[in-house]
């Protein structure tokens, strides 16, 4: 069995799609908050879906209806989480990956000092996880800065995002430091290139200049700031881990026509981009001169490169949904994935939001970054949203979700056992939670199913699914029984 002992196997959810409680406890609001579930809107329209403006952002705000705000009220793991942990220590889990929500620390991220009631609610959630043996990986940013770092600084492109994100990070890390060894700065830090307000808080229409120049910049502070909070963990705790975590969007050329090849890997340069920072230390001078060549440039001030060279990640980690296909043929059919819209694979089968199911890809993914990095890897987001359906006797029988995890994990085992070193495998989501994309509650990926619909009715119930079973199998044999 390749699998090593100290393999962490569990699961993955973020604050913004969990917590719920948006003005409980001295949260401030984040940009999460403005999410809203659209019935009718086109789930292939992503970036419509996540571009938002000042008057949208008001609007928002002064609604008095909650009803389609979905993440402001997410599955109320704020108060049920003793629940929700028992059950996943009941699957046997060894690590659930959780995200901290800046505005519960720092309510407009500008306070000097932080918020001791959020402070105090993460520390009872990690105190709780130790008492089920399992070890927390947090990420630091995923998708919820503070709104008011939107609206004051125009999010990321502000340099000065830095040394706010530098404050709550250091509260994290000498507040939680004792007990959280495994760390992540940025939720997907490539994908503020694709959604600049869910991911960088920058809104469009307080940009001066292109937005692939904002875009970029914001990125090239969320690398330098990931890289100085690592110089900072590794100072406060030396024995604690920090990862970088891409998106990995594995493209194929869609035919073995040349100019098909070298489209996708131009998108395969852009992939990389930053993880070739974060774990390789330097922007790729093929990148640059790309961006170059489109008149972006990236604002490098001095010592940013020393900064980014001398403090690499201790473990590459990204999510892998599914693949996609490149072809230079504008003609040819097109279909959503994780974030992105691109070419269809006719080789596979899709959901129903049209993401394409591929379990090779994941070995594929896996293979080529171990290839390219030598880093120790981890699955941090892998499953399959779809549509449940709860029986009359309260069951849900999931098939398709266990035939997902297990044709990935298999192909994870083979992986593995050509070689690649891994951490651990943390699945997108255990539990059902409000989607990123589309803020439905009805795009489930869990084991436990709640019993919440799109537009908050139920009663929250936690519900175990057929995979739930299967999936404390899987643990209980080291993934040798799928
Ligand atoms: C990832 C995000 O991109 O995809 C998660 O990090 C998200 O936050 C996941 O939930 C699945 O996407 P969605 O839109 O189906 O929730």
């Amino acid at each position: 069995m390749p699998l090593p002992d100290t393999f962490l196997w569990g699961g993955g959810i973020a604050a913004s799609q969990a917590e719920g409680a948006w003005r409980e406890g001295g949260r401030g609001p984040a940009v999460s908050d403005i999410s809203k579930y659209r019935p009718n809107a086109d789930p292939k329209d992503y970036a419509a879906q996540h571009h938002v403006s000042l008057a949208s952002i008001e609007e928002a705000m002064s609604d008095p209806d909650p009803t389609f705000y979905g993440k402001r009220r997410g599955i109320d793991f704020y108060h049920r989480y003793p629940e929700d942990l028992a059950l996943f220590a009941e699957m046997g889990f060894t690590v659930l990956r959780v995200s901290i929500a800046w505005s519960r620390l720092y309510p407009t991220g500008e306070e000097t000092e932080p918020n001791e009631e959020g402070v105090a609610f993460y520390l009872a959630l990690f105190e709780n996880m130790r008492v089920h043996g399992i070890q927390p990986l947090v990420t630091l940013a995923h998708y919820d800065a503070p709104l008011h770092l939107a609206t004051t600084y125009n999010g990321w492109t502000d340099r000065r995002l830095i040394a706010l994100f530098e404050r709550f990070a250091r509260t994290c890390f000498e507040r939680f430091g004792h007990l959280v060894k495994l760390w992540l700065s940025f939720n997907e830090i490539d994908s503020v290139l694709r959604h600049p307000f869910t991911s960088g808080a920058i809104i469009e229409e307080l940009v001066e200049g292109s937005l692939e120049q904002a875009c970029y910049t914001a990125l090239h502070h969320q690398l330098v700031a990931s890289a100085r909070i690592t110089a900072m963990l590794r100072e406060l705790h030396p024995d604690a881990k920090l990862g970088c975590m891409l998106t990995m969007l594995t493209t194929y050329p869609l035919t073995c026509h040349p100019d098909d090849v070298a489209a996708t890997q131009a998108k395969d340069r852009l992939m990389y981009h930053s993880s070739d920072v974060q774990a390789g230390g330097e922007y790729s001078p093929l990148a640059l001169r790309t961006l170059a060549q489109r008149g972006v440039t990236i604002p490098i001030e001095p010592g940013d490169l020393d900064i980014l060279r001398e403090n690499t990640v201790d473990f590459v980690s990204f999510s892998y949904y599914m693949s996609m296909t490149e072809s230079v043929d504008p003609t040819v059919e097109r279909t959503p994935g994780n974030t992105v819209f691109g070419v269809k694979n006719p080789y596979l089968p899709s959901t129903d939001w049209g993401w394409q199911i591929d379990p090779v890809g994941l070995r594929i993914s896996l293979i080529a970054l171990y290839d390219r990095y030598r880093k120790p890897l981890f699955i941090v987001e892998n499953g399959v949203g779809m549509r449940d359906v709860l029986t009359d006797d309260r069951k849900v029988h999931d098939d398709y979700r266990i035939d997902y995890l297990r044709s990935h994990l298999a192909e994870m085992i083979v992986a593995v056992d050509e070689g690649v070193e891994m951490l651990g495998y943390a699945c997108w989501s255990p539990i059902d939670t409000v989607s990123l994309s589309t803020s439905q509650m009805s795009k489930r990926y869990g084991f436990i199913y709640v019993d919440q619909d799109d537009e908050g009715r139920g009663s929250g119930e936690r519900i175990r699914k057929d995979s739930f079973d299967w999936y404390r199998k899987v643990i209980a044999s080291g993934g040798t029984d799928l």
